[in-house]
């Protein structure tokens, strides 16, 4: 929610109390130099008490409600036929109106079982744009992702509503060029996260639907952040500001043909699922269920998160909810505007995101500029932020570096976790980054993991850039910020 001041000023409003705080320690920036230095450089790699805000991820790091809470107490943990399953299959069906159900652990393993279901090798896989685990786990079993954005997407400095959206004239020419025979499904995320957290609209949903609906080819959307790019379209898209979230819901998943989650996102919990209303589609993942993540009424989840599970889910659709994380995000982007610090716009539903590449324009892409930023961020802040560039992309079959379309640093907003003045001094500090944009320099890596290397891998700042600028911190506003 945002509410008015009399000053004109519109400004987010919790619409909660906090009733349970854990507390966090900012660290000395000198302190935070050694931390950066023992992490190699890679946010991931830092330990949780050495963060003062950490804006890594949205992902399983949302608030809680008291209801969520008070729904695990009665979890059924009966390893078949659990009570809990069954609620959560009323959760889905009243938000969703889908009927089947296959819980899975958590996103990523909804994409292994869709992957070894659905795509053959040498297939296609048309989407608005891909995710980290999705890429992986689609290319692992021999498919290609196939990135449709329109150009616009990777204009940082846009206005345009829906950058989530897929291109139809590239969707037409793939549909052309390939054949109905070798596409998998078409996929649509909800607030393409690596794209800055933007939506699609429901016209263009529908459009993508009538033109592949025809060919047999079914179209899947991936809601980790569903509830986000409803109230988005709610507020972005004509006719539909005086739609329920609920109903713009149901509306896309009357246009889908099979929903898959993480539920670590938009449900404030940790799991996932896939689910959908066709049972041809069900009944060729399920027999996979059991084998890789557990039986059917758990599927790799504790009971006691499948009930928070249900409830998230439901209080996803109030509005307040929806927009809890959209509208901070909206204000903090703006602030970063008014500063004149490069983030990407317009404001989408999962965070800030720094546009690396004109924030420190000299440090080349081969030497990852998202990363750096990254770590100086962490170095000038003590914010864990998350890098979404080059070293989030996987080296090709032939092991050579492949640069990514964006270099994007991002500050998430999880829901309910950060106020006002969090995100004031996030702004405060992002501007001091900037005005000392010349002090940062380029990333290289010692040691790399083959796969999803920006998890674990481990890099060097070259000239040893990371001392000069803790340095510089420490002079600007003393030893002990
Ligand atoms: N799809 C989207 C759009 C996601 O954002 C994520 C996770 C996944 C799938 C995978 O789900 O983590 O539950 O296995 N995004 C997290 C993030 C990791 O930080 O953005 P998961």
């Amino acid at each position: 929610m945002s509410i008015l001041l009399s000053n004109g000023k519109e400004i987010p409003i919790e619409m909660h109390k906090i009733r349970i705080v854990q507390r966090v320690r900012l660290a000395p920036a000198a302190e935070r130099l050694q931390a950066m230095e023992k992490a190699g450089y890679n946010t991931f790699m830092l330990r949780s008490r050495d963060i003062f805000l950490d804006m890594l991820t949205d992902s399983g790091t949302n608030a809680m409600t008291d209801l969520q809470q008070a729904a695990m107490m009665q979890a059924d943990d009966a390893y078949a036929g659990s009570e809990s399953f069954y609620r959560l299959t009323d959760a889905v069906e009243d938000v969703f109106g889908y009927k089947y159900v296959l819980p899975v652990h958590q996103g990523r393993a909804a994409e292994h079982l869709l992957a070894k279901t659905f795509i053959k090798p040498g297939q296609v896989v048309p989407m608005n744009y891909h995710f980290t685990t999705t890429r992986a786990h689609f290319e692992l079993v021999g498919g290609t992702v196939l990135e449709l954005y329109a150009d616009e997407a990777l204009n940082t400095q846009s206005s345009h509503p829906f950058k989530g959206n897929i291109d139809l004239a590239r969707l037409k020419e793939c549909i052309d060029k390939y054949g109905a025979e070798k596409i998998s499904f078409v996929r649509m995320e909800a607030t393409t996260n690596l794209l800055g957290g933007q939506p699609y609209s429901m016209e263009n949903l529908k459009a993508i639907k009538a033109m592949i609906e025809p060919l047999g080819i079914f179209l899947l959307i991936d809601g980790s952040l569903i509830s986000e790019n409803a109230y988005l379209i709610k507020q972005r898209e004509a006719g539909y500001a005086d739609k329920s979230i609920k109903e713009i819901i149901r509306e896309m998943m009357e246009i889908a043909d099979i929903l898959y989650l993480s539920a670590r996102k938009s449900c404030s919990v940790r799991g996932g699922m896939i689910a959908t209303n066709r049972k041809d589609l069900h009944d060729a993942i399920r027999p996979w269920l059991p084998v890789y993540e557990g039986f059917f009424t758990y599927g790799g989840m504790s009971s006691r998160e499948i009930e928070a599970m249900a409830v998230g889910m439901r209080e996803m659709t109030e509005l307040e909810v929806a927009g809890s994380a959209a509208d901070a995000i909206k204000y903090f982007v703006n602030r970063c505007v008014e500063e004149g610090i490069p983030v990407v716009t317009p404001p989408g539903g999962l965070a800030c995101h720094v546009d690396a590449r004109r924030m420190i324009p000299h440090v080349p892409q081969s030497q990852y500029p998202a990363g750096a930023m990254s770590a100086a961020i962490y170095i000038a802040a003590g914010i864990r932020t998350m890098e979404r560039g080059s070293v989030s992309m996987d080296r090709d079959r032939e092991g050579n570096d492949v640069p990514s379309d964006l270099e994007l640093c991002r500050l998430a907003v999880p829901r309910r976790i950060f106020t006002m003045s969090h995100y004031e001094y996030a702004v405060d500090r992002l501007k001091w980054i900037k005005a000392n944009a010349d002090l940062i320099g380029g990333l290289v890596f010692f040691e790399e993991p083959p796969v999803l290397r920006f998890f674990a891998g481990l890099m060097k700042p070259l000239g040893g850039w990371g001392q000069k600028l803790a340095a510089k911190f420490a002079q600007d506003f003393g030893p002990n910020c």
